[in-house]
């Protein structure tokens, strides 16, 4: 058997489309473009290249993109003041913080201090809190683009067994958080599953991870998931994108997690591009909520 690809590039050109036309009547009625503020701390190769990519995505969909750049030697105080400015500056919408940040400087301090209206990233303690209460303001980019996608691709979560392997903030914690919940802004039939959090102290994680009808990786290890731990015919949705001597890898095994798995995501093309086009929804959505009369 051979998997079906789940094409997360072209799923994100159709939503970047959407998207562009929801902008377009945003100006049409505010006279001006979502603004979005990266703030990016030092010279990470990796983050340079996230950073360029959400640029150019957001010129694509006419979002407004500003980069502030800090030299790797701010301490906490030099980044929390540049987001300070960027919360009273009005015309900015969205403020995303590019991680990891250097060690010296306190990310939590600093995540914390963005307006939680402006928190693109659903990062800040308000807005995971409404997450985790199932009333969410805005959904951290990466798990809202692995709903959309499955969505999107006819792959309904209700009543499936999931097993999510990594308990990342930015990913796992939010995205089992999500699909458990009883209901989603993609309908019911994108939430209520049964979903198993697995970790780097899980005992027997490949069993669990083999009865799982959906398998989420995100655990951030090279080729971690191997065929044993995929139920013949399960979807495998691959978060990993690991820098190797052989080039970017995801945290499945690819080339014999296809044999097993009914429908898988590839490395790189798949959840990567969804990350970057949800962010551009967020942008715009925090723009609307920012114009909206005070009453
Ligand atoms: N670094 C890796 N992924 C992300 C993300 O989704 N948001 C931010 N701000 N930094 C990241």
């Amino acid at each position: 058997m051979s998997a079906k690809l789940l094409d997360g590039k072209g799923i994100s050109k159709e939503i970047q489309k959407e998207t562009k036309v929801k902008v377009e009547q945003f100006i049409a009625d505010h006279g001006q473009p979502p603004v979005l503020a990266a703030v990016l701390v030092g010279d990470d190769p990796a983050s340079q290249v996230y950073v360029r990519n959400k640029e150019r995505a957001c010129a694509r969909a006419g979002i407004e993109s500003q980069l502030h750049r800090l030299p790797a030697t701010s301490t906490t105080e030099d980044i929390l003041a540049k987001v300070i400015e960027l919360n009273e500056t009005p015309k900015v919408n969205g403020i995303l913080v590019q991680l990891p940040l250097p060690e010296q400087a306190d990310s939590r301090v600093i995540l914390d201090a963005i307006d939680p209206q402006k928190d693109v990233d659903a990062f800040h303690p308000h807005n995971v809190g409404l997450i985790s209460q199932g009333r969410p303001q805005f959904l951290p980019c990466t798990p809202h683009g692995i709903v959309q996608m499955l969505k999107r691709c006819g792959l309904e979560t209700t009543g499936k067994s999931v097993c999510v392997i990594g308990r990342s903030d930015i990913v796992g914690k939010p995205m089992a958080m999500m699909l458990g919940q009883k209901n989603s802004n993609l309908g019911p039939e994108m939430a209520n599953a049964t979903v198993t959090l697995c970790h780097s102290r899980t005992q027997n994680l490949a069993s669990i991870a083999q009865q799982a009808d959906i398998l989420i990786a995100a655990i951030g290890r090279p080729n971690f998931v191997t065929p044993d731990m995929i139920k013949p015919g399960a979807v495998v949705v691959d978060v990993g994108i690991n820098r190797t001597d052989q080039g970017l890898v995801g945290d499945v095994d690819f080339d014999s997690g296809k044999e097993v798995a009914g429908f898988i995501t590839p490395v790189p093309g798949g959840v990567g591009p969804l990350t970057v086009t949800m962010l551009l929804e967020n942008t715009l959505m925090a723009a609307m909520i920012q114009s909206k009369p005070i009453v």
